[in-house]
């Protein structure tokens, strides 16, 4: 049995501390790290050695992560990071190699990735250096990708005799189009983060030194605002892409309508008549 240790699961830890003693439980090695500050969750990729490669256990660690941050009231914004050589350099190659194709069948191999695009609270991907295959799908799955000036990215499964596993024939063609989506899977080439902005796969190319503290600074914008109401933008922009226009415009509306039984909504708009600062509750 292996157990999961992170900075923020010590109360975890001390229950099986004694199981641990008695050598009934192995501590898995941390993979990533998370750190609180503020009402902000930051987790940080750390497999340097091996250019942040997504292994199971890599991915199962941020999940735990992920689900902590859901649960708790106290966090409005996630940031993922990586280190500066690479946010992740896709799924963990030596792991896959000798795989078979009942077994990823059977276990519907890279399904648990998903989790990240399920998450209601908003997430922000921090990128520098690589971000490839699974890593550039696993930015993708983010709401927001804010990339360093070195930041790479790049669907290079192709190369391996494969293909995107994680989303990224998908939502690289609804946030690229057709046409450089099938130029970048299908060539395996690397784009930089200017190009990268352009065609509006990032949101904002900072210099390497800043992306943490521009990372924060947006998360913590973010966090601040009421969270249910940021809820019901992610909600609504991510029905667009699945949503034909006329109803995605009535699913809006209506969340809009709902926002109208949040206290915050009352605050937000008093607050703006009375030409202070609005004190939002989460309500
Ligand atoms: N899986 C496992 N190990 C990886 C890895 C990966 N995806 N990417 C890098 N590594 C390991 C290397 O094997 C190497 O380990 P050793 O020191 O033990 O040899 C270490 O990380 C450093 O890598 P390099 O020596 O290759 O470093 P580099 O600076 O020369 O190159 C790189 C960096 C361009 C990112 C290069 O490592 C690379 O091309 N990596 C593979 C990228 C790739 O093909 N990703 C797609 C994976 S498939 C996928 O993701 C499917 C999916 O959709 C889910």
């Amino acid at each position: 049995m292996y157990v999961l240790y992170t900075e923020n699961s010590s109360a975890f830890f001390k229950k099986i501390f004694y199981a641990y003693k008695k050598g009934e439980v192995k501590m898995a090695e941390p993979l990533i790290h998370t750190k609180i500050i503020g009402r902000v969750m930051v987790i940080t990729l750390s497999r340097s050695p091996a250019m942040n490669a997504l292994s199971q256990e890599l991915i199962s660690q941020l999940n735990h992560s992920l689900r902590q941050a859901e649960a708790d009231s106290e966090i409005g914004a996630m940031v993922i990071t990586g280190d500066e050589k690479a946010f992740a350099a896709g799924a963990d190659i030596k792991e896959m190699k000798d795989l078979t194709f009942q077994k990823v069948f059977a276990e519907d191999f890279i399904e648990t990735w998903e989790y990240l695009s399920k998450c209601r609270k908003p997430t922000i991907a921090a990128v520098s250096g690589y971000a490839l295959g699974g890593g550039c799908e696993l930015a993708m799955m983010c709401d927001i990708i804010l990339a360093a000036d070195t930041a790479q990215f790049g669907q290079p499964e192709i190369t391996l005799g494969t293909i995107p596993g994680a989303g990224g024939t998908q939502r690289l063609t609804h946030l690229l189009g057709k046409v450089k989506a099938m130029e970048l899977c299908l060539t395996g080439r690397l784009m930089d983060a200017q190009e990268a902005e352009r065609c509006g796969l990032v949101a904002r190319v900072v210099p390497e030194k800043k992306l943490m503290d521009e990372a924060l600074s947006m998360a913590k914008k973010i966090a601040d605002f009421s969270l249910p109401a940021v809820q019901m933008i992610k909600e609504a922009i991510c029905a667009a892409e699945n949503m034909p226009l006329t109803q995605g415009i009535r699913f809006e509306r209506h969340l809009f309508q709902a926002s109208f039984a949040l206290e915050d909504r009352k605050e937000g708009m008093n607050a703006f008549l009375e030409k202070r600062k609005p004190s939002f509750k989460n309500k």
